[in-house]
């Protein structure tokens, strides 16, 4: 569109000030900022600020009818082990068959961690200080060894991040996996607003964009052309995880076969909230649909309530990891292009600090939130999906969220929920670490997910070795 144009139909839209700059910048800027506006849906922007922005926004969750969402539980905690067992060899055949792929988010702007480069290149393992990228590609990798059929990974980034996240996996040959199927994309963008529903300006020739949330990825992967090569490839299902969890089974075949045995387009992982304060979305139905609740959402009390047994009635907690089956994804992208409809992602708002500039062009760092940003969630495709399913997963060997840059979910909680793992497994197998009663070690160790990914693939490689090694402060086993 040419420039006069789309600056009119920003001026009809009463968002004439994106361009308020546009005569004083050079011919370059200049384009850059037409190009920025031309991403914006200006139709979508009214429609969200109209909703979010209004009475309708600030309105609370509906609680009519709304309950815990069943769920399959390990067979420790009563689960069916044959059931599981099955389910297990069902997703085996899967990976042999070169059905499945691995997917990450990682185009978040991980502003709590406050590192300056994108998330999976943090250094998170206790030894080696591998990234979160080398941890997960050395799973990916390994699981296709396992499986003899080496698997896809798609990674989506932000207009931020990406270059930099490409520029990671060149200078570290991909870290042993085939370049050609590592597959990066970057996500879509909203616009920032203001209180009153205005385009906020980063500056005179930048409009404040940011990433459209990880829901934003169902729409990405279609736009990139991702779902296309997954069907070239005889693709269906995908194993989605977010990039900060370094113990995350990034290829579980129990999971994937529970998905498909039940034929369910997107499958959810859960472990009981630890205590009822815990900051996890809930599991939950409403309506025959399944959703979650995130904790902000739902009232204190409700996440207080007790089963009989003592239990937390909504334990459910969502960890953020998914089997997303591929023309489910095709079909909630198509619909996103049709809002009206109603069977699209919702946008969410969330009140930031936003840098911005006055009328007068000078930069304004806020002291407090002067505008929002508005996100999607991939958990909101659920009650879209056909026979969702909620399966259990042992937290010890699936989630340690790497969130903060101290305290709860952070690099130390992480690198020690890792050690407790490679210590566990050890001493499943014979050796003698001395731990405390967290399980935690004394002495740092670390397994490759080479060596083993899981207990299993551990136990396997541990009886092949000729040798046991000596289990002292610094063994790597690789
Ligand atoms: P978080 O909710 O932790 O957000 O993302 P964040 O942006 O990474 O971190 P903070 O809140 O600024 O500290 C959870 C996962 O979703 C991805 C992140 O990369 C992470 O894997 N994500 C989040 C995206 O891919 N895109 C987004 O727009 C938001």
């Amino acid at each position: 569109m040419a420039s006069h144009a789309l600056i009119e139909k920003f001026q009809q839209a009463g968002q004439g000030h994106v361009f308020a700059f546009h005569d004083e910048l050079s011919h370059e800027a200049q384009r850059h900022l037409v190009n920025e506006a031309s991403e914006i849906d200006l139709a979508e922007v009214a429609r969200l600020t109209g909703s979010l922005l209004g009475k309708e926004g600030a309105a609370g969750l509906n609680l009519d009818g709304l309950a815990p969402a069943p769920f399959e539980p390990l067979p420790a905690n009563g689960g069916d082990a044959e059931a599981w067992a099955r389910a297990k060899q069902a997703g085996e055949e899967a990976l042999r068959a070169g059905r499945v792929a691995a997917f990450t988010v990682a185009g978040g702007q991980g502003t709590r961690l406050g590192f300056d480069g994108p998330k999976g290149t943090f250094p998170v393992t206790p030894l080696k200080q591998k990234s979160l990228f080398q941890v997960f590609a050395e799973k990916i990798h390994a699981a296709g060894v396992r499986y003899k059929r080496p698997l896809h990974w798609f990674i989506m980034t932000s207009h931020q991040n990406h270059a930099a996240t490409v520029a990671f996996f060149e200078e570290n040959s991909y870290f042993g996996l085939d370049k050609g199927r590592v597959h990066f994309f970057r996500q879509g963008r909203m616009p920032a607003v203001d209180f009153n529903g205005k385009i906020l300006m980063e500056s005179k020739g930048t409009i404040a964009l940011s990433p459209d949330g990880h829901g934003g990825s169902l729409r990405a992967l279609e736009r990139s052309g991702a779902l296309d090569l997954m069907q070239r490839e005889g693709i269906d299902t995908l194993s989605y995880f977010q990039v900060d969890n370094p113990l995350v089974r990034a290829i579980d075949p129990a999971f994937l076969g529970w998905h498909l045995i039940h034929g369910s387009q997107m499958s959810s992982k859960m472990v009981p909230k630890a205590y009822a304060e815990e900051k996890l979305g809930h599991f939950c139905v409403q309506d025959g649909h399944s959703v979650v609740v995130e904790y902000s959402d739902l009232p204190m009390a409700m996440q207080r309530e007790k089963t009989p047994d003592g239990q937390l009635r909504y334990r459910a907690g969502s960890i953020a990891i998914h089997v997303l089956d591929r023309e489910f994804i095709r079909k909630m992208a198509k619909s996103g292009e049709n809002p009206g409809a109603g069977v699209s992602l919702p946008f969410h708002r969330a009140d930031k600090k936003i840098p911005t500039i006055d009328a007068a062009g000078h930069a304004v760092k806020p002291g407090q939130a002067n505008g929002v940003k508005f996100e999607m969630f991939v958990f909101d495709a659920l009650p879209f999906a056909r026979n969702p399913l909620v399966i259990e997963t042992s937290r010890a060997d699936d989630f340690s969220p790497v969130k903060n840059a101290d305290g709860v979910d952070s690099p130390q909680t992480a690198r020690e929920d890792q050690l407790r793992q490679f210590a566990r497994w050890l001493n499943a197998n014979g050796a003698r670490i001395q731990t405390d009663a967290s399980g935690l070690p004394a002495m740092s160790v670390e397994v490759s997910p080479m060596f083993g990914y899981d207990e299993d693939s551990f136990a396997e490689s541990w009886r092949k070795l000729s040798l046991a090694p000596e289990v002292t402060e610094g063994l790597y086993l690789s």
